[in-house]
């Protein structure tokens, strides 16, 4: 008989430190307000509207999302592993909680955890909403299992993402950058994965998909302008 081999988690001080990126954390912030207001906050709106009930959105970032639920989202649950994002979407959340203006009225939660281990019970919530994570979570099948875990049968699978690009040349150059230096540069980050055939691969009914180009107009190749926004349901 061969030996018993029992494997174990590592301990939670070691998982942490390999959740955080602070560096990548303080960097994406500051870009991410960018972003917003070089037109992505656009994309935002699109990839939300619509959305009512209880929802999770995993990878919140520093929660450039937030301001944007509709208002008949009537409770937010945020999960995000990075501790520095973790907080700067905690304050997002505060601010939004203690504006005057009536942007929105949706309860925001932001806990910590990983897209492919949810603390959060089976059937639990009518839409999961993901932007610009997908990239980055190290093992995308044990997270669209967990998004299936959670939500209700006919519930809302949204998805904003930059994607393999169509072009033969540039995805060529996206998957070499992803084999060398992109991940341990930018918290993650693989440029080339094909996000909506995986989605679908998954076991989810896929409605609505579409492309788009971001930033709109392009002066230096960028390994990331290539994106979709897909609307997706478990089925019923
Ligand atoms: C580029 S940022 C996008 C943040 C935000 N969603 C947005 O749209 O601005 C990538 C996010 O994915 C998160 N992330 C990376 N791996 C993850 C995982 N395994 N589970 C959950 N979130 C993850 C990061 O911590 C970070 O918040």
């Amino acid at each position: 008989m061969g030996e018993e081999v029992v494997t174990q988690a590592p301990p939670a001080s070691t998982q942490n430190r390999r959740r955080a990126h602070p560096w990548f954390a303080k960097y994406y912030s500051r870009v991410a307000v960018a972003m917003d207001r070089g037109g992505l906050a656009e994309y935002r709106r699109r990839l939300l509207e619509g959305l009512s009930g209880e929802v999770v959105e995993i990878g919140p970032g520093n929660g450039m999302n937030f301001r944007q639920y509709p208002r008949e989202v009537t409770r937010l649950v945020a999960v995000e592993p990075e501790p520095t994002l973790r907080a700067l979407a905690r304050q997002a959340a505060d601010g939004l909680s203690q504006s005057t203006e009536p942007v929105q009225t949706t309860k925001i939660e932001v806990i910590g955890g990983v897209a492919e281990r949810m603390p959060l019970a089976a059937a639990s919530c009518d839409a999961v909403v993901v932007s610009l994570v997908l990239c980055s979570v190290p093992d995308q099948q044990a997270a669209f299992r967990e998004v299936h875990r959670i939500l209700r049968p006919g519930g809302e699978f949204r998805f904003m993402e930059h994607v393999r690009s169509q072009g033969r040349a540039a995805a060529w150059g996206q998957r070499a950058l992803d084999a060398t230096i992109r991940p341990s540069l930018c918290g993650g980050c693989r440029c080339a994965r094909e996000t909506g055939e995986a989605v679908a691969a998954a076991g989810f009914e896929i409605s609505e998909l579409s492309r788009f180009r971001f930033p709109a107009r392009i002066y230096l190749p960028t390994p990331t302008a290539s994106h979709m926004i897909g609307y997706a349901r478990k089925p019923a």
